[in-house]
């Protein structure tokens, strides 16, 4: 009996011992196989007599069924670790947020331009847009900057293919072509009323767009914002832009603490010419003369390439430029950010 229970106890042993399901099943044959120990006993029993043989196979039967049970108990036990396991490492915390697709926001600056067009929209301004490549003639010539006119140096750009030589096709190098564009088209609807002495409704209008000049660093790209702004009409003086403009800073900036100076400068299609200069008085950049359009009186030359008679239309126009306007309102101060594509700098405008 001590040796069917010593064998027992083994079994047991060696089913705990099985690290694996295929080690479970050596040891389970080395005890209940074909050839195993339990089998050896019963193998054993052929000499014994009935009597004996009625004992000593229910006790082999006993010792069996414990085994058995044994094995089973360890079967069970490796499946459920095994299960554990699997659970675990195909753990799903569901309280995480789901992977969105993240919603699309506007580029700081095309919220700047949203922000200039609603102003000027509520000044009575249209907003009118026009190519980026444009024609020598509507960039320099009809802007009375002819041919070999030292302030087209300033304006280095990037010609490109498909005009003449003598009407070069470029990358406009300022939005300013729009002012003889609009004009044109204006004059042109209303040319009867001109002709006939009745006179035009006035030329409100700001055109905003991409420009380009041979320029790069931290404050200059070879691609840039502008927005251009032209009122022409019968009485229209310097006093207007000044109203106007000042009007646009404090809504823009959202501030009335800043003034703004007129410079004086010099531009061949505005005559007299300022460069338009803020300071703020108050916050991070108070005290410092910024610079942030260009503007004048449209000169004569350019009124009469729009169709108009000078002596009695007259009015202003500025460029303005949104890039520099959204460093500011931001406090940005490497314009090179805004065109990297970068999605953490450009995400934090939304
Ligand atoms: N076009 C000028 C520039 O790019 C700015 C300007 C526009 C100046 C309109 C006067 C009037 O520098």
């Amino acid at each position: 009996m001590d040796e069917l229970n010593a064998l027992v106890d083994g079994a047991k042993q060696a089913f705990e011992g099985a690290g694996t399901p295929a080690d479970l099943e050596n040891a389970k044959a080395l005890y209940i196989g074909k050839s195993g120990r339990i089998t050896e006993l019963m193998k054993g029993m052929a000499a014994l007599s009935v009597d004996e043989k009625k004992t000593r196979g229910a006790a082999i039967n006993v010792a069996k069924q414990a085994i058995e049970a044994a094995l089973n108990a360890r079967r069970q036990a490796m499946a459920e670790a095994e299960l554990q396991s699997q659970l675990k490492a195909e753990a799903l915390d569901v309280s995480l947020p789901g992977r969105r697709r993240g919603a699309g926001g506007l580029h700081p600056v095309s919220l700047t331009l949203e922000r200039i067009e609603a102003i000027f929209g509520s000044m009575g301004f249209d907003v009118a847009e026009g190519p980026e490549i444009e024609t020598d003639w509507f960039n320099f010539t009809a802007l009375n900057t002819p041919e070999d006119h030292p302030a087209r140096s300033m304006h280095d750009t990037f010609y490109v293919e498909g005009g003449t030589e003598a009407a070069p096709h470029l990358l406009r190098t300022h939005t300013s072509p729009m002012q003889i564009r609009y004009a044109v088209q204006h004059v042109k609807k209303h040319r009867a009323a001109i002709d006939s002495g009745a006179g035009m409704p006035e030329i409100r209008v700001i055109a905003p767009g991409r420009t380009y000049r041979v320029d790069s660093d931290a404050t200059h790209s070879p691609m840039f914002h502008q927005c251009e702004g032209l009122w022409i009409g019968e009485n229209v003086s310097f006093k207007d832009l000044k109203v106007v403009f000042t009007d646009f800073c404090r809504t823009f900036f959202e501030s009335h603490d800043l003034v703004l100076r007129f410079r004086p400068s010099f531009f061949p299609f505005t005559e007299p010419s300022a460069e338009v200069d803020i300071q703020f008085q108050s916050g991070p950049l108070a005290g410092r003369w910024l610079e942030v359009a260009g503007s004048g009186q449209v000169h004569p030359n350019v009124v009469r390439n729009m169709g108009l008679d000078p002596e009695r239309y007259i009015g202003f126009a500025f460029g303005m430029g949104p890039d520099r306007l959204t460093m500011l309102r931001y406090g940005v101060n490497d314009l090179r950010l805004f065109f990297d594509g970068d999605v953490r700098f450009l995400s934090q405008f939304q």
